[in-house]
């Protein structure tokens, strides 16, 4: 699949380097691709790099991971994203971090989906620190992965690039979820901030 990561940082970074090694055509869309962050992650990961319209142009599914201020215009200049996949990894974060700043019920993804009209937009890979998104090993069991969306195609294509990164993928269903999901996130970043759970740890599934 030809994937475009819109924000290449901690997050687009961790999952580049998974999906060029799973096979995928990965571009970096960077405000500025001939900076040196840019190029070494490029390096570091096998991916390629291009600005934001160039690399989402030739792209099926769109990776969105930019800090959450950055959103409107992240997706603004990528332009048209009708018909194409659209993961959303963000988390509507407050600024001090003590909660999600989208109102009760509803979804930064509801918000996105807002921006990006036709796109099929998936809410996936924002429930666990990007450390655990590099295709970990967990010896006491598999990372489970939520995955969100109203479109049944990409949201079964995302589910294999979950799979690609070593999750355990799990359909939560429609988008509506979505709010479920980064409250799930908001979950993780307490037990890290406030409980001292550190960030090696990431949420399962147990099955009977
Ligand atoms: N960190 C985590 O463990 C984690 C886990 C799950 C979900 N998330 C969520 O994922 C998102 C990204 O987090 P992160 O930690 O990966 O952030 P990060 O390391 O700060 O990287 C963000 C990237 O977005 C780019 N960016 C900013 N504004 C942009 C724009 N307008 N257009 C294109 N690119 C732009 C930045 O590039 P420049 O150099 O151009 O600024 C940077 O490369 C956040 O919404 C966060 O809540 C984070």
């Amino acid at each position: 699949m030809r994937i475009a990561i819109l924000g290449a940082g901690a997050v687009g970074g961790a999952l580049a380097g998974v999906w060029v090694k799973a096979g995928h055509q990965v571009v970096l869309a960077a405000r500025d691709p001939a900076a040196e962050k840019v190029r070494d992650l490029a390096a570091r990961t096998g991916a390629s790099a291009a600005t934001v319209a160039q690399a989402v142009a030739g792209a099926e599914a769109v990776l969105l991971a930019t800090p959450w201020p950055a959103v409107a215009e992240a997706v603004a200049a990528a332009g048209s994203l009708a018909g194409r996949i659209l993961i959303d990894a963000t988390n509507p974060l407050k600024p001090d971090l003590s909660g999600l700043d989208v109102a009760p019920g509803s979804s930064g993804a509801a918000y996105i989906a807002s921006l990006a009209p036709g796109a099929h937009v998936v809410k996936c890979f924002n429930q666990t620190g990007w450390e655990n998104m590099a295709g970990v090993h967990f010896p006491t069991g598999q990372a489970v992965m939520f995955v969100a969306g109203d479109d049944a195609a990409a949201k079964a294509a995302v589910r294999g690039l979950a799979r690609e990164a070593d999750f355990e993928d799990a359909d939560a269903g429609g988008l509506a979820a979505a709010a479920l999901l980064e409250n799930l996130a908001m979950l993780w970043i307490h037990l890290m901030v406030k409980q001292g759970a550190g960030r090696s740890f990431a949420f399962g599934l147990l099955h009977r």
